[in-house]
């Protein structure tokens, strides 16, 4: 996949290149042929931008996804799974942030969340819209408590210390959901950005260094994955979150 970034107005060149050093692709011009894949820092946001596709980026303060939030109640099944509690707040490590949709839920109902996504671009997005819910708009407290690091979760994981091991450690690997939380082009998108075929040992590591619980999302007929049997299972219509206590 051959990528390069591009700078949408004079005053977005700094940041252009600043992105430039960090992910080791180079700045296009305008008079330059662009590949199929392109970071584009605008203004206010940094997307991806695809060949016949609209603009890709993390918008937490979309007003669908807002009315998402706001339907979302206790009963919730992901909820339910990673053991919510109103006023115990839980502290989760979402070891497979892609978006950040499911972390984002978490934290609107109150849990500490640390989000690792180790794609280098999907990680960038995912600070750039996070900072943005952080400083704007109505999710501002519930962004504050969620923090993200682009990394792989194998490499933090196997680092952490005993002290540090979180409540509940989230996973959601890539699978081909019959339907999923993400709209299609940011699926399709992240399908193809990423390789979740190590999804079995991020498991094992989970497993060892979560306090309280892990709880993997699957689509409802999926096979466990690493062929652990979970505690229990939180099905909904067509995901299952399966619990591992
Ligand atoms: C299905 S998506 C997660 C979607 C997410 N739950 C949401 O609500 O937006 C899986 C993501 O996990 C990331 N991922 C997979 N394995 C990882 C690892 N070992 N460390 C960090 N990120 C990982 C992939 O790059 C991808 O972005």
């Amino acid at each position: 996949m051959a990528w390069a970034i591009i700078s949408d107005t004079p005053a977005c060149m700094q940041r252009a290149t600043l992105l430039s050093k960090q992910l080791n692709l180079p700045v296009l011009s305008a008079s330059d042929k662009y590949p199929d894949y392109i970071l584009a820092v605008m203004n206010d946001h940094l997307e991806v931008q695809l060949k016949n596709t609209k603009p890709i980026y993390v918008d937490f303060l979309d007003p669908q996804f807002l009315r998402r939030l706001h339907s979302v109640t206790v009963r919730e099944p992901l909820l339910r799974a990673v053991g919510f509690k109103r006023n115990i707040p839980l502290h989760i490590l979402d070891v497979t942030a892609g978006f950040g949709i499911d972390a984002c839920i978490m934290a609107y109902a109150g849990a500490h969340i640390i989000l690792l996504e180790r794609e280098p671009i999907m990680g960038v997005l995912l600070q750039d819209g996070l900072a943005r819910a952080q400083t704007q708009g109505e999710l501002m407290s519930v962004a504050a408590r969620m923090h993200c690091e682009v990394v792989d979760a194998k490499d933090y994981l196997t680092a952490l210390l005993p002290e540090h091991y979180p409540d509940v450690i989230y996973l959601d690997p890539m699978f081909v959901h019959t339907k999923s939380a993400l709209p299609n082009k940011q699926m399709q998108f992240l399908q193809n950005l990423s390789n979740d075929s190590d999804a079995d040992q991020l498991l094992n590591l989970a497993l060892e260094r979560a306090s309280k619980r892990v709880v993997i999302k699957r689509s409802i007929n999926a096979p466990h994955l690493g062929g652990i049997k979970p505690d229990m299972c939180i099905k909904s219509k067509l995901l299952r979150f399966d619990v591992f206590l």
